[in-house]
């Protein structure tokens, strides 16, 4: 199983360095993550390089035309259809684990990156089947939120993790937040590691895993248990 992530951007310097590290530098070694970085330029309307326009009805800010990304997905899903193509927006659903979990078994993506007031309406509605926010504020563009979600989509690909780093125990991943970690020493100026922990009872340290992963839940992200019992 593998994933390949097309990503089509106006800015790809700033897609650089996101995915030149770690898990995900990790996780494209392994072939098990492929990640195409476009210049929407390629398909510019004229020879200046124009992309965007001013937008109708008046207003600050430029919008994406629609004609340079039809082509560009045009072009790149000629190879292969997408499996989603997602527009990263903040008007779109916020992205949660489910969503990560769901689209790293996939098999290939195209990411749009919008820049200046966002892309043409018509884009929306004829080419793009999702749309992905990371939260409720605005950033200058859709790149930094793109390397955001190929980060949390990538490190959930099958083969990427190891044993140590398993996904299983993340934040979020049973609907709970992650419990406390320690490592050494024992004794840090006073402070010190819950008995429990230095106990080698496993039955006991899950159980008082699953307890703190409760107690934080409540104290920090109530919402997080609405709805269940
Ligand atoms: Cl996906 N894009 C932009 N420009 N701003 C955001 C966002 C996306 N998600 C939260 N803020």
């Amino acid at each position: 199983m593998s994933l390949t992530i097309d990503i089509l951007t106006v800015l790809p310097e700033l897609l650089d360095s996101p995915f030149g590290h770690s898990m995900i530098k990790r996780a494209r070694e392994r072939g098990l993550l492929t990640i195409n970085v476009h210049h929407l330029r390629q398909w510019a309307v004229n020879e200046y390089g124009q992309v965007d326009d001013y937008q109708y009805g008046g207003g600050a800010g430029m919008v994406m035309m629609p004609e340079p990304l039809a082509a560009a997905i045009e072009t790149l899903s000629k190879e292969q259809p997408y499996d989603e193509i997602i527009y990263m927006t903040p008007d779109g659903p916020r992205l949660d684990q489910p969503t990560a979990n769901q689209l790293s078994l996939k098999g290939r993506l195209l990411i749009i990156c919008g820049h200046y007031k966002g892309i043409d309406q018509r884009i929306r509605e004829q080419y793009v089947t999702k749309e992905v926010s990371i939260g409720d504020y605005v950033l200058s563009g859709g790149e930094l939120a793109a390397a955001v979600l190929v980060d949390a989509i990538g490190r959930l690909i099958p083969g990427v993790l190891n044993d140590e780093t398993s996904a299983l125990f993340d934040s979020f991943q049973d609907g709970l937040l992650a419990p406390p970690v320690y490592t050494r020493p024992a004794d840090f100026r006073g402070a010190k590691v819950p008995d429990i922990l230095l106990s080698g009872d496993p039955k006991k340290i899950e159980d008082w895993r699953y307890e703190q992963s409760l107690q934080r839940t409540r104290e920090r992200r109530p919402d997080l248990l609405e709805g269940q019992d």
